[in-house]
């Protein structure tokens, strides 16, 4: 039997399956970071996370530019052997005092940072899961030793008998615990209950991971994410800086000892190349924008309210997301890909999610704006998704007469500008 045979058949299925291939389409040419250009036609992004449409801002573009000649492209190394800068010091010391931890390090990936929890899950120890947490976070805990319990998304009454379960006699659970939540699921677009994890965690003596990659730059009165939305600081953070900060790379923040034992004991550090000059830089020059300018986290707010309200009053169901993460549910592998695909024809790209991402029956195109997209595009998006969703049977041929507003998550103080 041929080892690759297997691609072969799944190729055709999927194919198949879709009707064209919707996923990988090369973009040509971007426009300020909320349009493309894929082979001639012009369409406006609404899939990027790039929140606060930092990623186009000139001071951030200048910022990778100038490492670039300074540096060059690449460190050609690890972090541990030839590829640290000063740079890459600057931006963990930045993102440390941003996310209230004494310290962080910073991985060439999101996905990376939160496999440098592996070492942490050591035989004896036991893992609480959020079933809806990132596939990264999932990969750590393949990656460590810990046994892992999941609670179904949000039940902080199924986690809490997984933790009285664990505390039993003749557990398995010889060692410590860990519960792993994402601050705003990636898809779903809600936010967690810290304060109702955290409770439960000091109850068990178990400590708390959030990965904030969707809230960071977008909750909390500076940005620093949904342990400063909730006034808490949980045991680590982690997030990617492919989303709020404008660039590629990852961080994970906690007490300055757990850093220095996971910066020499975590693979997914010690085995990698640095995070490139221009990575480091364009995350340094927006993490500055960031926190000086807090009306882009009020614009896209404000623009993803507009969104939700508009598309349920369009009779659209955008599920319990109450954050720029916008899931529109189109239920249906197939229909969700046809909407999909006229939804593209109509001048939008949108994101589909489909099996495995999300359970069959469950299908959700994910749109997002960021703080850079015009009221004009929010428009003509809601109009394709108008259009589109009639032609489709999503929505009724008229709007219908009720529709419970979405009250988007706002600072419960007020915001803070750091100059
Ligand atoms: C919640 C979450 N965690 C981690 C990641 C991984 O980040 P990166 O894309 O930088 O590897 C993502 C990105 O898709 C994410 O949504």
């Amino acid at each position: 039997m041929d080892i690759l045979e297997k691609c072969r058949p799944w190729t055709a299925e999927h194919l198949l399956a879709t009707g064209r291939d919707c996923y990988f389409r090369a973009v040509g040419d971007t426009f300020d970071g909320t349009e493309a250009d894929f082979q001639g036609r012009r369409v406006i992004v609404a899939a990027s996370h790039d929140y606060l449409g930092l990623s186009a801002e000139p001071r951030v573009r200048e910022a990778a530019v100038a490492a670039v000649r300074r540096f060059g492209t690449s460190l050609g190394g690890s972090r541990a052997v030839s590829g640290s800068l000063e740079l890459h010091e600057e931006l963990e010391r930045g993102l440390a005092a941003f996310l209230g931890h004494e310290a962080a390090l910073v991985l060439p990936s999101g996905y990376q940072a939160n496999l440098m929890l592996a070492p942490l899950l050591g035989d004896g120890d036991m893992v609480f899961s959020d079933f809806s947490n990132h596939v990264s976070l999932e990969e750590a805990v393949r990656l460590g030793r810990a046994k892992e319990r999941k609670f179904l998304h949000g039940d902080l009454g199924h986690l809490e008998e997984l933790l009285i379960a664990a505390d039993g006699s003749g557990t398995e659970n010889t060692g410590g615990k860990l519960i792993l939540t994402d601050g705003v699921f990636s898809v779903d677009g809600d936010v967690c209950d810290l304060p109702g994890l955290m409770k439960l965690a000091d109850a068990h003596g178990a400590r708390v991971v959030v990965d904030s990659s969707h809230d960071l730059g977008v909750l909390g009165p500076t940005g620093a994410g949904a342990g400063e939305h909730f006034g808490l600081r949980p045991d680590l953070v982690t997030g990617a800086l492919s989303k709020s900060l404008a660039s590629v790379g990852g961080v994970i923040a906690g007490p300055a000892d757990v850093i220095r034992y996971l910066r020499f004991h975590a693979r997914a550090a010690l085995f990698t190349a640095a995070a490139s000059p221009a990575n480091v830089a364009a995350a340094l020059a927006a993490l500055r924008v960031l926190r000086a300018e807090p009306e882009r986290r009020v614009r896209v707010l404000d623009l993803a309210e507009r969104l939700h309200n508009g598309l349920r009053a369009l009779g659209f169901d955008t599920g319990a997301s109450v954050t720029p993460v916008v899931p529109v549910l189109v239920s249906g592998r197939e229909r969700c890909l046809r909407v999909w695909r006229r939804l593209f024809d109509a001048g939008v790209f949108a994101a589909p999610m489909v099996h495995p991402v999300v359970r069959a029956g469950r299908e959700v195109l994910r749109v997002t704006l960021t703080a850079a997209h015009t009221d004009d595009q929010l428009e003509r998006v809601l109009a394709a998704f108008e259009h589109v969703g009639r032609v489709e049977g999503v929505i009724p041929g008229s709007a219908p007469a009720a529709h419970t507003p979405v009250r988007i998550v706002r600072p419960r103080g007020p915001l803070t500008t750091v100059r």
